[in-house]
């Protein structure tokens, strides 16, 4: 392997390793239930990729058992010999328990499961939490966690970054309800954009800006302790097939002539809305100036997939790579199917960046 991807694959397998926070979790779980109280009721949840000693999602989901209506609730983690970067002591829930066996707990992948009261205090909750060791490693793509997978009706996971795809492509082929952590970028990759496209996979509730802060397991990557933890920031955004609401509430935009007049941002007003030379587009730089009145394709930011109401927009496409070239987006000065155009002060040609093709619905 290059110098190159060999630090790249140690930076993912180290990203691997981000813990999302209870109150992130809590947020976004909060706003499903706010539009449909039943969202979980009488549902098995999976939580994949989980370490549930100190996991939140296993925290939450067990917590909340009773309110969520839940039938039953799966954590399965992954051993540590398997994982890329290793940091583990086992804890003291495991050490102490009748099931702790030393041979195990380095190599095996381990699965909790909760559907009853176990201690008898009349309540469901994280005190009734069952494991043992799974027979393999507890790879999300094993039989026996496909197994579970098959068991479950929703999938809620924060996955490891260096895996999304596989995850992603897992999930979408079990045709599972799911709600899952994902890097902003993501909604552009081939194995995912089309599914945001055709409408069957959105954004979360949880707005993008900002990113979301994980705790790390990497002392040498930390960008601040909070609460006396190490955390990072991260540009990820929740992704889901699961209704919550606000992707329904259109954005209230101006006229193409009122934007160019009021908007807040100078360079639209100073070059107004560019053409493209290779494609029969407007470049549209920020999604609070869409033109209420364009009836034309509009090349737009994909973080515009975090205001995308499928109600008030069609996605045409992507401004690049395969994805342009069926669109028939000519070959550009690069000679490639990027969409570009000329900067009208400079008269040189450039290439946006990240840009999808929309267009206003009638
Ligand atoms: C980004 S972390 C998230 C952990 C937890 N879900 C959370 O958000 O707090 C991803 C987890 O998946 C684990 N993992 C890595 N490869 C895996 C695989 N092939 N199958 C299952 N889990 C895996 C990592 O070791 C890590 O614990």
């Amino acid at each position: 392997m290059a110098k190159n991807s060999n630090l790249g694959a140690a930076k993912a397998a180290k990203n691997d390793e981000f813990y999302t926070q209870y109150a992130d979790i809590q947020k976004e779980v909060n706003a499903y239930l706010e539009y449909n109280p039943d969202t979980f009721r009488d549902k098995t949840v999976l939580l994949p990729c989980d370490d549930p000693e100190w996991s939140n999602f296993t925290r939450f989901f067990a917590q909340n058992f009773e309110r969520l209506g839940l039938k039953r609730l799966i954590s399965t983690s992954y051993a540590v010999e398997s994982k890329k970067y290793k940091n583990y002591q086992p804890t003291l829930f495991e050490t102490s328990s009748a099931w702790y066996d030393v041979d195990k707990t380095r190599i095996k992948g381990k699965i909790f499961e909760l559907t009853r009261d176990t201690n008898g205090n009349g309540r469901i909750d994280l005190d009734d939490l069952e494991w043992h060791y799974l027979e393999g490693d507890g790879d999300f793509r094993s039989k026996e966690v496909c197994e579970l997978l098959n068991q479950s009706d929703v999938v809620v996971t924060n996955p490891p970054f260096s895996l999304f795809i596989p995850f992603f492509q897992w999930v979408i082929a079990s045709g599972k309800s799911f709600l899952i952590i994902a890097n902003k970028n993501c909604v552009t990759y081939k194995e995912v954009f089309p599914y945001i496209k055709n409408n069957k996979v959105w954004s979360g509730r949880t707005e993008w800006a900002g990113g979301m802060w994980f705790e790390t397991k990497n002392n040498n990557d930390v960008d601040k302790i909070i609460n006396g933890l190490p955390m990072k920031n991260v540009p990820s955004i929740w992704l889901t097939n699961m209704e919550h609401g606000r992707r329904h509430e259109q954005l209230k935009l101006m006229t193409m002539s009122d934007n160019l007049r009021y908007s807040k941002h100078l360079d639209l007003r100073k070059y107004g809305y560019i053409k493209y030379d290779n494609y029969d587009a407007i470049d549209v730089p920020y999604f609070d100036v869409i033109p209420s009145d364009y009836d034309g394709i509009m090349g737009i930011p994909s973080t515009f997939l975090d205001k995308y109401c499928p109600e008030q927009f069609e996605i045409i496409g992507i401004g690049t790579g395969n994805s342009a070239k069926e669109l028939g987006i000519k070959k550009n000065y690069r000679g490639r199917s990027d969409l570009s155009f000329t900067h009208p002060e400079t008269g040189k040609p450039s290439c946006p960046y990240s840009r999808i093709l929309i267009r206003k619905k009638q």
